[in-house]
């Protein structure tokens, strides 16, 4: 499972590193440090990467095609 988070969308909210500590990373600004960019979720994270994906309040996470 892929996810990409949005460069533009994410202004560091930073619940998605909360609920998925494991997948996103936050930057020392507090932004997802993978923005502009995916990632690849790691085995067994799905269920947590699903749950700070839409906790994202902008919206800038969402799945990225296979
Ligand atoms: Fe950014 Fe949304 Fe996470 S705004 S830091 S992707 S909760």
């Amino acid at each position: 499972m892929k996810m990409k988070i949005d460069e533009e969308l994410c202004t560091g909210h930073g619940r998605c590193a909360k609920y998925a500590p494991n997948v996103f990373r936050l930057d020392d600004d507090g932004y997802n440090a993978d923005r502009g960019g995916e990632i690849e979720v790691p085995a067994g994270e799905e269920d947590n990467a699903i749950k700070g994906m839409k906790s994202c309040p902008e919206k800038a996470i969402s799945l990225a095609g296979e």
